[in-house]
């Protein structure tokens, strides 16, 4: 694998910084936000040929950044000696369950993947929420991640749920436990009750991924991590990247 050349290297930090602005700019001032920029400069996810095959096609159906799919990538792999499925709750394009899809084929006994979406958009937006109203992000389909997944990489251990999870959906998931989930939903009220949902089927060293974490629009995700950091069953690890990393370590 080539090392970036400086141009790449500063057109990203460029688009980083630019992005990072984005978030912040235009809205009314957040309490306890500033806009964050590590200077570590450790980044495997530009060395690592297998996640760049994948990401090479998820970049495309994804709104999640390649630190945070890489960290979807590496995690995912060190649940390896863990029983159970892996779920996605909020898959839009198909982008982070395609590389969830690709690198749990490569665990032992192939484990199952739900890939789990309403396809018609964000639900259970509420006060929590101060910039979501529900139906964001419905410029999707389920035939769009279905093709992705099946016929362009031929994953066959996904199964892809249509419908509200849990409420429509969760009991289409035969496995009775879960080692991962990846909840990219946006709000509040959905977050919680998927986590409600997983977490009682979920073994001791088990993940929970959380995307948006930090993000100003997404003010309900960064609301219901940080409650849970007074539970005793778990480490809330606050990555800079806009991940929070859930580790149950208690059954
Ligand atoms: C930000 S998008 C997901 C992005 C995706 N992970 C990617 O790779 O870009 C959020 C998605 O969550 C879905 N969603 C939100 N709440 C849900 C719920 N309770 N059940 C199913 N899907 C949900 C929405 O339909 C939307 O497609």
């Amino acid at each position: 694998m080539s090392a970036l050349t400086a141009s790449q290297w500063i057109r990203r930090l460029g688009g980083r910084l630019l992005g990072g602005l984005g978030q912040i700019l235009g809205r009314p001032p957040a309490p306890c936000h500033g806009l964050v920029l590590p200077t570590a400069t450790y980044a495997p996810w530009n060395h690592d040929p297998e996640f760049l095959d994948i990401y090479r096609v998820a970049r495309e159906n994804t709104l999640v950044d390649e630190l945070r799919c890489f960290e979807l990538w590496q995690l995912l792999a060190q649940t390896a000696h863990l029983e159970g499925a892996i779920v996605e709750v909020g898959v839009w394009r198909g982008g982070t369950g395609a590389i969830l899809a690709r690198r749990a084929a490569s665990l032992p006994g192939s484990p199952t993947v739900y890939l789990c979406d309403t396809f018609r958009g964000v639900v259970k937006a509420t006060r929590e929420d101060a910039s979501y109203r529900g139906g964001e992000h419905s410029d999707t389909s389920l035939g769009h991640v279905t093709d992705l997944l099946h016929r362009r990489l031929g994953l066959g251990t996904v199964r892809l749920l249509e419908g509200i999870f849990p409420d429509q959906t969760a009991g289409q998931v035969t496995e009775p436990k879960v080692r991962f989930c990846h909840i990219d939903v946006d709000v509040y009220q959905s977050a919680a009750d998927i986590l409600a949902w997983v977490w009682p089927r979920m073994p001791v060293g088990g993940l929970v991924v959380y995307d948006d974490y930090g993000f100003p629009r997404c003010d309900g995700i960064t609301r219901h991590v940080d409650e849970q950091r007074v539970l005793p069953d778990r480490v809330v690890i606050h990555n800079l990247n806009g991940h929070a990393v859930v580790v149950k370590t208690a059954g």
